[in-house]
């Protein structure tokens, strides 16, 4: 069993093999936490592992490939899954939320057609289950706007949210779902116009809602950001510095609650020479009364007598 975790490296699965799961989102479901993030090999595009304790993870299923299954919906998408050129399309910063209502794992992706980022478009897929084959629905550009880094927020009454970078990235929308997530209801937000965020990441603290995201220099690391608001449609406060001029090296993921005090950090370490050797770090989030801080860590420890994750300098 694995304890230990060195952030900065590439996570291994139980057998050894190197974890696939970057961009990537946690939900944790039937005492699983279920990793979902880009595996670009071969004819993969995004892969499943899941874990009880965080530190040991199990490869599930490549969720989305390009043989996927396709069936359309009731939004009018582009169903293609590969592109013009008979090659691969490019799908980002996978999320998945499961739907109470309906039962099913919903995943939202960033769609671009592989050969440049020209379409910024968003992507919906479906299962019944949190590890096996999805049902790919399409790709489509909601009310029309470009839609690129994106993340997904679930309320704790299970409204869902979709927040993606518009605008070629100048803004970020917030759109609430619809009840079964497959479709926008409405556009609540239009946040930090012109300040070209990306890589959002939302969480819920004691009734209060935070934004991470980064700026937009490609693959590049750049100074974090956090914002607050008391509610989902805002008003969100002014861009706040969260970590250093680089966030110690990393770009956000997504933020996993691990209990009522305890809010993880997942972020990416992105290799722009080589993709795949692009590792993960996990950071806690601090408070400073209700400001989060972030402090770098060189690794995380599970005690597992405690049940509790201790991090290194
Ligand atoms: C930054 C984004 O966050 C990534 O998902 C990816 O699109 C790169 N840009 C591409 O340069």
């Amino acid at each position: 069993m694995n304890n230990r975790l060195t952030n900065g490296t590439v996570w291994s699965d139980i057998h050894g093999q190197p974890i696939h799961a970057h961009g990537g989102h946690m939900l944790f479901h039937d005492h699983y936490y279920y990793w979902y993030g880009e595996d670009r090999r071969n004819e993969f595009y995004v892969s499943c592992y899941r874990s009880k304790d965080l530190f040991n993870w199990e490869f599930r299923n490549h969720i989305l490939t390009t043989s996927t299954p396709v069936a359309p919906i009731r939004v009018r998408t582009n169903t293609k899954l590969m592109n013009g050129s008979g090659g691969k399309v490019n799908l980002e910063r996978p999320k998945v939320l499961f739907n109470q209502e309906t039962k099913k794992f919903v995943l939202w992706v960033h769609y671009e057609n592989g050969t440049n980022y020209n379409d910024a478009a968003c992507a919906i897929a479906t299962s019944d289950y949190p590890d096996k084959h999805f049902i790919y629905h399409g790709s489509f550009n909601p009310y029309g706007y470009m839609s690129r880094d994106c993340t997904l927020f679930q309320d704790d009454d299970g409204t869902a949210y979709f927040i993606s970078a518009a605008r070629d990235n100048a803004d970020l929308h917030i759109y609430r779902l619809q009840q079964d997530y497959l479709n926008v209801e409405s556009l609540v937000g239009k946040l930090w116009q012109g300040e070209y965020r990306e890589a959002p990441a939302v969480f819920k603290r004691n009734g209060k809602y935070y934004m991470l995201t980064s700026f937009c220099t490609g693959w590049e690391p750049n100074q974090g950001k956090a914002s607050m608001a008391d509610a989902m449609d805002g008003p969100w406060e002014m861009l706040r510095n969260f970590g250093d001029e680089t966030t110690y090296h990393t770009q956000p993921s997504f933020v996993l609650k691990r209990s009522e005090q305890e809010y993880l950090y997942f972020a990416d370490r992105w290799n722009a020479a080589d993709y795949f050797q692009s590792s993960y770090v996990t950071l806690p989030i601090e408070f400073e009364g209700d400001k989060p801080v972030l402090n770098n860590y060189s690794a995380l420890t599970l005690e597992r007598d405690a049940n509790a994750i201790t991090f290194e300098k």
